[in-house]
């Protein structure tokens, strides 16, 4: 075998959005107690490990992702003893747990920055990122991910401070050495808690361009510039995260994953060499971008399969000896079927072709919670629904700024966060078995036909699908470690590729399209010998002559 073996290369994680898994006691929201009630269904998916999302003390602007307090749970989403009892048990069925590390920022609330917006001479003050005004305006031209200026005024200090996301997290200053240790030091608190890992949140913003110049790219819709080029794996970020690994975790058996935003190949294995133990994995939104312009993910730009293909496949050579995540969702994204695959008459059979291509690239495979049941994005009607910061500070500028209601529908049902935030449909009951309560952001329309139960009962749904998926990696090592080699690069309807360890030989293909269609037999894969796994039923027997696929059909088929 080329590589170490590693447990997280040989399992499927499962990511949770807790706000919206379970809720237990009636409020409305999704809590531990409730996935802890829950811990069989993802035993019968087979997962083998969880990414929980943040679930510490939070006012909530972001959804937790503006923490108050990194060492005490949300009240909302119940106790530390909660915490607690979910990690043993998750343990005790063999399920290991990631933390979601947020430490780009903070929330405005957090003592931290309590203190530091006081005054200029506070100790904490230079836990931040200040810069005075320029010309009475802010003092540069950055962009923020929510909302229009990446700068807020603070009248106590007469200066502005730097967040990149909400006007309600601020970014810390990671140059700080105080800064830094008081993270590393939050971090060995939570391994000694017994965490299996971190996802770590914006990992590669740390670091901004000294002297925080102007950005050079396009303006947006109110004259501000997303500065990629200032915020992205600039120095010394690498320092900085071996330092982090040398003080929390090198020598420990627990798995780290970044979100990196705009990476490159070569950033993102520098990140996860083995050797300095950074990053053990990456998660690359190459192929996530595909379908937003340079000015940002609300302008739709259609996109075709071959570049969709030529995005992953760019990945999976460009980590080289590093390793990726692989995802189709997260809870920052749309929901996969509605963006890359059809939510019709197919939408079954689909999600499973999803799966087939996901599930056999190098890399983990994370679900995001609801794929497996094949959910869908929401038909918004109006902004009274959506919940989601970064939603409703779009929909203000577009009204604000003229920008049209039918732009700003087409992007909001497209793109917006909360079309992944709604709560997991149980049942077909009342709120979809998700809460007693009224539930915090309404449940996809559709949930009295998708949802877990009818799932369960149908021996061909999705979700019986993915348990078939996540179980043969446990048996198939050539799904973890094999060598990738794309097929086809330029056909437009079928993704196809090889995977190859110790001479075994998987050939995998997805029809991408509504039509039946046929390919000669690719020679590169040798001869087929049989057919592993189809979503189609009557998929026949490979033959030498021709692969024929139906409409969103995947195979896998062992060559020789
Ligand atoms: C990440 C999170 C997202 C959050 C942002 C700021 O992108 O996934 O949900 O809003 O960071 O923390």
């Amino acid at each position: 075998m080329e590589q170490n073996r590693y447990w997280w290369k040989e399992c499927v994680f499962y990511q949770i959005y807790p706000r919206s898994f379970q809720d237990s006691n009636g409020d409305g929201m999704g809590d531990l107690r409730g996935i802890i009630n829950r811990i069989d269904y993802l035993v019968e998916l087979g997962v083998g490990a969880i990414w929980l999302g943040p679930v510490c003390s939070s006012p909530n602007d972001d959804m937790g992702y503006d923490i108050s307090d990194y060492q005490s749970i949300m009240e909302q989403f119940g106790t530390m003893e909660d915490w607690e009892e979910l990690r043993d048990k998750l343990h005790e069925n063999g399920i290991r747990i990631l933390v979601d590390l947020v430490v780009n920022h903070t929330s405005d609330e957090h003592p931290w920055f309590l203190e530091a917006r006081s005054s200029k001479d506070n100790p904490k003050h230079d836990y931040y990122i200040w810069r005075p005004g320029k010309d009475g305006k802010e003092p540069n031209n950055w962009a923020s991910f929510f909302t229009p200026s990446a700068w807020q005024y603070n009248k106590e200090t007469d200066e502005y401070y730097l967040h990149l996301f909400s006007i309600k997290q601020p970014d810390l200053n990671w140059h700080n050495p105080a800064v830094r240790k008081e993270v590393y030091d939050m971090m060995a608190w939570w391994l000694d808690k017994g965490a299996d890992g971190f996802r770590m949140d914006v990992i590669n913003l740390l670091c901004k361009t000294p002297g925080l110049p102007d950005g050079g790219g396009k303006t947006d819709m109110n004259g501000y510039v997303f500065p990629t080029e200032h915020i992205c794996d600039i120095d010394p970020i690498h320092e900085y995260l071996r330092e982090m690994a040398k003080a929390v975790y090198a020598d420990k058996d627990i798995f780290t994953v970044g979100e990196c935003i705009s990476l490159t190949t070569e950033e993102g294995r520098k990140y996860t060499a083995r050797k300095d133990r950074e990053l053990d994995a990456v998660f690359s939104f190459s192929h996530i971008d595909m379908d937003g312009q340079p000015e940002g993910k609300w302008y739709y730009r259609p996109w075709k399969l071959p570049e969709l293909k030529g995005r992953l496949t760019e990945w999976q050579h460009g980590i080289g000896r590093g390793w990726l995540g692989l995802f189709w969702s997260n809870q920052d994204q749309p929901r996969a079927l509605s963006r890359f695959g059809t939510t019709g008459v197919y939408r079954e059979r689909c999600a499973k072709m999803l799966a087939v291509v996901l599930h056999n690239l190098r890399g983990t495979p994370f679900i995001y919670q609801g794929e497996e049941i094949g959910m869908v994005n929401v038909p918004w009607t109006s902004t009274h629904q959506l919940r989601d910061v970064e939603s409703l500070n779009f929909a203000a500028n577009c009204r604000r700024t003229g920008a049209g209601e039918e732009f700003m529908w087409d992007a909001l049902r497209r793109k917006a966060r909360d079309n992944a935030r709604t709560p997991m449909p149980w049942n077909d009951g009342p709120n979809g078995g998700f809460t007693t309560g009224t539930p915090w952001i309404m449940l996809n329309p559709d949930y009295p036909q998708i949802n877990v139960e009818k799932a369960r009962r149908d021996p061909d749904s999705v979700f019986h699908f993915y348990r078939r998926l996540v179980a043969m990696r446990k048996e198939n090592l050539i799904m973890c470690y094999g060598g990738y080699r794309l097929l086809w690069p330029d056909d437009p309807e079928v993704f196809a590729y090889t995977r190859e360890l110790e001479g075994e030989k998987w050939l995998i293909a997805a029809n991408f399209s509504d039509s039946a269609c046929g390919r000669e037999w690719p020679r590169e894969a040798g001869k087929p010998q049989a057919l592993i796994l189809s979503n189609v039923d009557s998929a026949a027997a490979p033959t030498e002559d021709i692969l024929h696929l139906e409409p969103y059909e995947a195979v896998i088929i062992r060559c020789q």
